[in-house]
């Protein structure tokens, strides 16, 4: 699909119709790789790429967990917040008596942008704060080439 940009840097990215029956859509916007999901009535928009070691995360499986809608990397089965784009993971403190396994979060790994809706279309705005998220090396030329080796 050709790429229409809007003025504040809103991207043109399908028909909602269009994106609700893909489910899962593939878009390259400003030559970053985005991945436009759309589950249970709402949009999200991810970078494509995991932030682990680059894995495609348009064929992973969605879950909640704890309470959070996470898309599982098919590649080593990491577990990434549609809404925030945090990895969580599962551990257990020592100090506790006795430890008991938890989710942890790891912060933001995942860099997540803004997806609206008017009229019928919808858009994605690239959000680049803060500076650095781990899934930008990724989208950069050595982490392309890094994916492309794997
Ligand atoms: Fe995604 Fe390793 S590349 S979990």
């Amino acid at each position: 699909m050709e790429e229409k940009k809007q003025s504040g840097g809103l991207h043109f990215v399908g028909k909602k119709d269009e994106l609700i029956k893909a489910k899962r859509s593939f878009r390259t916007l400003e030559g970053r790789d985005v991945l436009i999901i759309y589950h249970q009535g709402v949009f999200y928009a991810m970078d494509c790429y995991c932030y682990h070691a680059g894995g495609t995360l348009e064929n992973g499986d969605i879950e909640d967990i704890n309470g959070k809608l996470c898309i599982i990397c098919p590649k080593h089965k990491y577990k990434i917040t549609l809404a925030e784009g945090e990895g969580l993971y599962r551990g257990r403190n020592p100090q506790e008596k006795p430890p008991v396994f938890r989710w942890y979060s790891k912060g933001v790994k995942q860099r997540v942008h803004t997806v609206t809706e008017e009229n019928g279309e919808v858009f994605v705005k690239l959000v680049m704060i803060p500076n650095w998220v781990d899934s930008d090396y990724y989208q950069g030329e050595k982490g392309k080439v890094e994916r492309a080796k794997a």
